[in-house]
């Protein structure tokens, strides 16, 4: 079936639909052999279809993204009170995906949206204790005993048990890189408010093996790339 050329592109995973249209312009996207012009159309099944001289190959069966989550989204598919959702930024990889873990409303970073439904179960599993690093920013001056008390696991005010966690001082006082191996409702806000350092800022840089594209503006995503998806795999 003919489809427009951004249409297969951002279906196959290669990039968004907005990407797949600069491509089109720079003259990137060839369809059997020929530089192929924006408002084309092509049929991935019976067209030989090239970006930047790599052919396309069969859509995957599933779909990984990697998004830059910006503040003021929240992190559902659809919102009963009418927010800004991270669904509307991938809105045009073509496929319905969902987001592995959440972050608050007002953290950014790193979020990883599939429609691989036991993929995103592994990757939650308190089993699996896949480790993600964040950077915080906080209302105050951390210091060792701090680093100390994640260190130990801390209990919350209401009873929360959290497990051993990371929290390394940089130069800056008022900063920090934290380490969770669980996910827990507004986790290190709550660990850091108890230490009466409310947060101000939060980042999340990594999961497991994944880091976030510096590459990435936010709002952007991309696909994974081969590699990321092994490794993604492997945890
Ligand atoms: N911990 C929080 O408090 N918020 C996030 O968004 C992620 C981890």
């Amino acid at each position: 079936m003919e489809e427009r050329i951004q249409k297969i592109l951002s279906g196959a995973g290669i990039c968004s639909r907005r990407k797949a249209e600069e491509y089109l312009n720079a003259g990137r996207v060839q369809v059997n052999g020929r530089v192929a012009a924006l408002g084309e159309k092509a049929d991935p099944q019976r067209d030989h279809i090239q970006v930047d001289g790599v052919a396309l190959t069969q859509p995957r069966r599933h779909t990984y993204l990697m998004l830059h989550k910006p503040r003021g989204y929240v992190t559902t598919l659809s919102d009963e009170k009418g927010r800004k959702t991270v669904a509307q930024l991938v809105a045009d990889c073509g496929v319905r995906v969902w987001p592995v873990g959440r972050l608050d409303m007002d953290s950014e970073g790193l979020l990883l949206l599939t429609n691989d439904g036991p993929l995103a179960h592994r990757l939650l599993s308190p089993r699996h204790h896949v480790d993600k690093t964040y950077f915080v920013r906080v209302d105050g001056a951390l210091d060792r005993e701090d680093a100390e008390a994640f260190a130990a696991g801390m209990t919350l005010a209401d009873g929360l048990a959290c497990l051993p966690a990371g929290l390394e001082l940089l130069d800056t006082p008022d900063a920090a890189i934290v380490t969770l191996r669980e996910g827990k409702y507004h986790q290190i806000k709550r660990m850091l408010a108890q230490r009466g350092k409310p947060v101000v800022y939060l980042k999340r840089l990594t999961m497991g093996p994944l880091s976030l594209d510096p590459a990435l503006e936010k709002g952007e995503w991309r696909p994974l790339t081969a590699e990321e998806l092994a490794a993604i795999r492997s945890v």
